[in-house]
């Protein structure tokens, strides 16, 4: 189906922009929402710009939408990190679902990453379960200081990937037709992880963490290609997915004996 009307956030960097890149070569129009350089210049981490974003979309796309990515997030040590990564991604989703209604094929999807299989911190991910974001923000804070803030990121990261789970076969999403899932990057090559991967040394502690058996690192391309996959109009059964690209890191750590 040509000529989707796609909406991405956190379009004018890394992964969000290739996906931007990708789709628009393949004919389809984007909507880019970031802090900068967008058709939308909206922060997500701000409440009032998350409430007004329905409105300020439908007057760009008055027909709706085909799909939603709610790709924008920050990896930083402390509140900001949960107020992106979580309550702006499922604003996001939320308040753009309507909007997907006049599609013949709608479909979601969220970046959500790796970092889902860390370790969470529990209070924080309490809150945001709750979507209680004050509460989220102490907790982020508290834990800021103690110097335990790089546990704001994978939290917000699993809370994303459970809302989205959760989510996805409800009447809202599923019983409207609209897949919705989530995909979990390994290593990319972004403005995110330039300084990790800059030095031998900060490389090697990154892939002790994060193996990248097939290939390494990724271009941020790869994660286009799948988010462009997952909201096409192909896909029409593969929904509540959290799906890794993450050059085998998952399947390592994890093993084969996951299910069950
Ligand atoms: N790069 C990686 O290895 C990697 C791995 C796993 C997950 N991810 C996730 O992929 C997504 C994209 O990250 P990236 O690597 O392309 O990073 P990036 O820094 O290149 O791009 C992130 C974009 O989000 C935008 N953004 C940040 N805060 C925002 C806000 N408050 N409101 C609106 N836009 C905002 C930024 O301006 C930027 O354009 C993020 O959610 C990130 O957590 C990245």
């Amino acid at each position: 189906m040509a000529g989707r009307t796609h909406l991405v956030t956190g379009s004018a960097s890394g992964i969000g922009r290739a996906t931007r890149e990708l789709l628009e070569s393949r004919g389809d129009r984007v909507i880019g929402v970031d802090v900068h350089d967008a058709d939308l210049v909206r922060d997500l981490s701000d409440p009032e710009h998350r409430a007004g974003l329905r409105a300020d979309v439908a007057a760009l796309a008055p027909d709706g939408l085909d799909a939603v990515h709610a790709v924008a997030g920050v990896n930083l040590p402390g509140p900001l990190t949960a107020r992106v990564n979580y309550f702006g991604a499922v604003a996001t989703l939320r308040e753009l679902r309507p909007l997907l209604a006049k599609s013949p094929a709608p479909a979601a999807v969220a970046v959500a990453s790796f970092a889902t299989l860390m370790p969470p911190d529990e209070p924080l991910l309490a809150a945001l379960r709750a979507e209680d974001e004050p509460g989220a923000v102490a907790a982020a804070e508290a834990l800021a200081d103690r110097g335990q803030g790089v546990l704001v990121y994978p939290t917000s990261k699993r809370a994303l990937a459970e809302w989205v789970r959760e989510r996805s076969v409800t009447p809202e999403w599923a019983g409207a037709g609209i897949p919705l899932n989530a995909v979990a990057p390994g290593v990319i090559r972004t403005p995110m992880t330039a300084e990790l991967l800059a030095t031998p040394e900060s490389r090697d502690a990154l892939f002790q963490q994060v193996p990248a058996p097939l290939n390494g690192a990724a271009e941020p391309a790869a994660v286009a290609g799948l988010l462009a996959w997952l909201t096409s109009a192909e896909n029409r059964h593969v929904t509540g997915q959290v799906i890794f690209s993450d050059s085998g890191a998952e399947a390592t750590l994890r093993g084969p004996h996951i299910f069950g």
